[in-house]
């Protein structure tokens, strides 16, 4: 008999969300900003998204510690959830931005620059930025912690813009192989996010070097991963299922997975990727299966 206890029901996603949402909101309206600004920050920040990198904090706490009732009794992990939030919602608005990838729709409405206007886009971004770190320096509950929090915060932004750069501009000049290319670019501008989201879930556990080590090689799988499937919807869905514009990669000329090794080889990868997700999760045991089905649900995801 396994001499760990069951745990219980994991925290609901619909109250995660909510909860995740309302912080935002509140947050953003009660910081004395420009009427247009909170209406831009909120349009994007709120949009119709699937909140995934919330989900993956508090999924990757609750392989460390187990289940959470509520998100109030844990503001540390509120705050970081709602940061990493921000910072993707920025990374949306600017990558929509015609000097990006010049994109009119997004969680099926408008983008920001459509909606209101380039300027405004841009300054909703930084706003994000800033806001999200200081939610996390607000709510921390020990200077210690909302440093450290901040700390991966900024590392993974910092990834993030690299890997747009690997997207948007690359350097014609590096002669790296195009798969450590494709992989460079797909674990920065997107497993950068996802990785730091696990690990501030973990550290706000208080997660040992063993469990924070497992929830980092789990969301360096899980990000690229995601990226994969990102790819494979470009090519496979419509825009009407995916609420943003498909089959837009290959026309702009971006190195892409079904574009490298095809849409079986790109299939085939997510499925490695996901399995080596799981086995990553190994040392946490039954705690993690919350966390085991998100990255389920990430693979098999239609939007
Ligand atoms: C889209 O991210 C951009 C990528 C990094 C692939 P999501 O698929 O998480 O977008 P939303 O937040 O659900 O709209
Ligand atoms: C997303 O890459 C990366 C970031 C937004 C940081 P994509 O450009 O492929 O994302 P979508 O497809 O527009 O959501
Ligand atoms: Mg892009
Ligand atoms: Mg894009
Ligand atoms: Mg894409």
């Amino acid at each position: 008999m396994s001499t760990e206890t069951a745990p219980g029901p994991a925290l609901p996603t619909d109250r995660l969300i909510a909860q995740v949402d309302a912080t935002l909101r509140g947050y953003v309206e009660g910081r004395g900003l420009p009427t247009g600004l909170i209406d831009a920050v909120l349009y994007a920040g709120l949009g119709p998204g699937k909140r995934v990198r919330p989900m993956l904090v508090v999924r990757a706490f609750e392989a460390v510690r187990g289940p959470v009732a509520s998100l109030d009794e844990h503001p540390d992990l509120l705050a970081a959830a709602t940061a990493i939030e921000m910072v993707h919602a920025f990374s949306l608005v600017h990558d929509d931005l015609p000097a990006m990838d010049d994109d009119d729709l997004r969680r099926g409405r408008p983008t920001l620059h459509v909606h209101t206007s380039e300027a405004m886009a841009v300054l909703a971004g930084d706003a994000l930025t800033s806001l999200a770190f200081e939610i996390v320096l607000r709510d921390a509950s020990d200077p210690g912690l909302g440093a450290t929090l901040a700390g991966e915060l900024a590392a993974g932004t910092t990834d993030m813009i690299a890997g747009q750069v690997y997207d948007t501009l690359p350097d014609p000049a590096a002669g790296d192989p195009t798969l450590a290319r494709l992989q460079r670019t797909h674990r920065h501008k997107t497993g950068a996010l996802l990785r730091a989201a696990c690990r501030m879930g973990a550290i706000c556990a208080a997660a040992d070097d063993r469990a924070l080590a497992a929830l980092t090689a789990f969301a360096d799988d899980v990000g690229l991963m995601f990226q994969v499937v990102d790819d494979l919807l470009d090519v496979t869905a419509e825009a009407e299922q995916l609420g943003k514009a498909t089959h837009k990669d290959a026309a702009a000329g971006k190195l892409t997975y079904p574009g490298l090794m095809g849409i079986d080889g790109a299939r085939d990868e997510v499925q490695r990727l996901r399995a080596a997700a799981r086995a990553a999760l190994a040392p946490l045991g039954n705690r993690a299966e919350p966390l085991r089905q998100l990255a389920d649900d990430l693979a098999a995801r239609r939007r």
